[in-house]
């Protein structure tokens, strides 16, 4: 550790609009777009909502508030802020940052199949099939899966460019890196979807789309697993769990409104994910139309929807289809970029406190190993079985327990909810009170033991897809493994800068100036 690594000032965010901007762009994502609508779908419709709501109240935002009172209150990445809360949280920080990793490599991944299809819906280059198209085609998919394959050049070289673009935000620096960034992408994001919603609600058989995404069936909220997926949606989609949130506040000023931030990035995440529902539905009640069949047998999620259902919808249109193309597969990808830059952002950040190397040194060598691992091992014939992998381990047996094992430390083994509800109730617009701990300690970590066991029942009885094979299934279980044992490894480094910190509270009725 060198001196200058100590003294040198933290960043800051330019202004809490610029934060703000941030973590609505970490938090908006591929989850919203492509996962959300399926959920709620497959769980009850329009009675989802109330499952979803409490879900957001009840754990998403008490969990944000919970990563935004560690950063803020310990000023440093994940895993510093973790071992500044308590020696034993140190783990998780560190578990955070490989998690992160893992899920980077495979992000970018999805951005560069977005970038080739702004240009594919130009001239609908799927023809009549699109499944095909994408599979075969496109991604050159091996009959079987293994570890290396052959690169494919049209998944490379736009993958190349995501990586660079995502290492100049980040090099250039909280404030004028990642701030204009997202100062930047979210209004464009937020204009180029609601121009498509607008466009999909004026296609026939968008309201049958709408009628089918809506439609209550109230028997769903008896139902444990409906519950489930309300909390896993709101965590995915939130950005809790990944040392993002953490990482992010660390950067704020001292003086900072934790819980109004954490209500605004809430509602507003939530809102984009409604929006996004109705875009996607109104487009498959189209589908569904034009092949005659009920809505049901269209629905689809994640890749099944973003790149074959959706060129599918875009064939069938007459005029100003390419647009609808370009304005889909363009919001795909600026939703994906913010949110992956935070990702990185944890890597980068932790690297930067653990060494002492300044930011852009820092981002060319972890986000430079990033991309690295990431275009080796997925522009190739095997991209589409590693993806699906990891996502779904590191998904259902990273973030998940990640988030439920930082709250038991934080709450059970250090008893630091007390401190952490001070921190956050002495600056911030509203207080919290007693009712946050309960829901933090107790709610929250209730839902999320229920959802691993759950998840892990149905990993042994079912075998997670429908082509696990047992290559993919010791490289998924070895992924999900890798980024906890880089924790506990990393956690046992020493760590002076994180053990002679002194935390500098507020007093709740002193003034502090920005
Ligand atoms: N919250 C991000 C998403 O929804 C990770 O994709």
């Amino acid at each position: 550790m060198t001196a200058d690594a100590i003294d040198r000032p933290r960043e800051q965010w330019g202004t809490r609009a610029g934060f703000l901007f941030a973590a609505i762009g970490s938090a908006v994502g591929l989850g919203n777009i492509w996962r959300f609508p399926k959920e709620a779908y497959d769980n009850g419709g329009g009675a989802f909502m109330v499952p979803y709501l409490i879900a957001l109240l009840s754990a998403g935002i008490p969990l944000l508030i919970f990563e935004y009172a560690v950063g803020h209150r310990h000023r440093a990445s994940a895993p510093r802020s973790m071992r500044r809360l308590g020696k034993p949280a140190t783990f998780v920080g560190w578990w955070q940052v490989g998690i992160c990793f893992f899920i980077a490599t495979y992000y970018a991944v999805i951005l560069a199949w977005s970038v080739r299809y702004i240009g594919f819906s130009t001239s609908k280059a799927w023809g009549s099939d699109p499944a095909t198209f994408f599979q075969k085609d496109f991604l050159h998919t091996a009959d079987a899966p293994s570890l290396l394959g052959a690169f494919v050049p049209g998944v490379l070289w736009p993958l190349v460019a995501v990586w660079v673009v995502t290492l100049a935000v980040l090099a250039l620096g909280v404030k004028r890196g990642i701030e204009k960034a997202n100062k930047v992408f979210i209004p464009l994001l937020v204009l180029l979807f609601s121009i498509l919603v607008v466009r999909a609600l004026f296609l026939p058989g968008a309201g049958d789309g709408l009628n089918a995404l809506f439609s209550p069936d109230w028997s769903a909220i008896t139902d444990g697993k409906v519950w489930q997926a309300a909390y896993g949606q709101i965590f995915f989609s939130l950005s809790v769990g990944f040392g993002i949130m953490v990482t992010y506040s660390s950067y704020l000023k001292r003086k900072a409104d934790l819980t109004g931030s954490a209500l605004v990035a809430g509602f507003a995440n939530s809102a984009f994910e409604i929006l996004a529902g109705i875009g996607v539905f109104a487009t498959l009640g189209f589908m569904a139309m034009q092949a005659h069949v009920p809505i049901g047998e269209v629905v689809e999620g994640g890749t099944g929807l973003a790149f074959i259902a959706f060129p599918q919808v875009i064939s069938e249109l007459s005029g100003g289809s390419a647009l609808f193309g370009v304005l889909f597969f363009g919001s795909l990808l600026i939703a994906g970029l913010t949110s992956l830059i935070s990702i990185v952002e944890v890597i980068v950040a932790a690297i930067q406190d653990r060494t002492g190397l300044g930011r852009i040194p820092s981002v060319f060598a972890v986000g430079g190993a990033t991309a690295a691992v990431s275009i080796a091992f997925y522009p190739t014939e095997n991209g589409l079985y590693i993806l699906d992998t990891v996502d779904h381990f590191i998904n259902s047996y990273g973030i998940v327990l990640a988030a439920l094992v930082a709250i038991l430390v934080a709450a059970v083994v250090l008893r630091r909810l007390p401190v952490l509800q001070r921190h956050v109730d002495a600056i911030s617009s509203f207080r919290v009170g007693k009712a946050w701990q309960v829901l933090l300690g107790v709610v929250a970590p209730v839902m999320l033991i229920w959802m691993s066991i759950d998840s892990l029942i149905t990993e042994f009885s079912e075998n997670y897809s429908g082509y696990s094979t047992d290559f993919l299934l010791a490289a998924g279980w070895g992924v999900a493994g890798l980024a906890l044992l880089f924790g506990i490894g990393m956690s046992l480094l020493p760590d002076r800068a994180a053990d002679d910190f002194t935390p500098d509270d507020i007093a709740p009725d002193k003034e502090v100036s920005a």
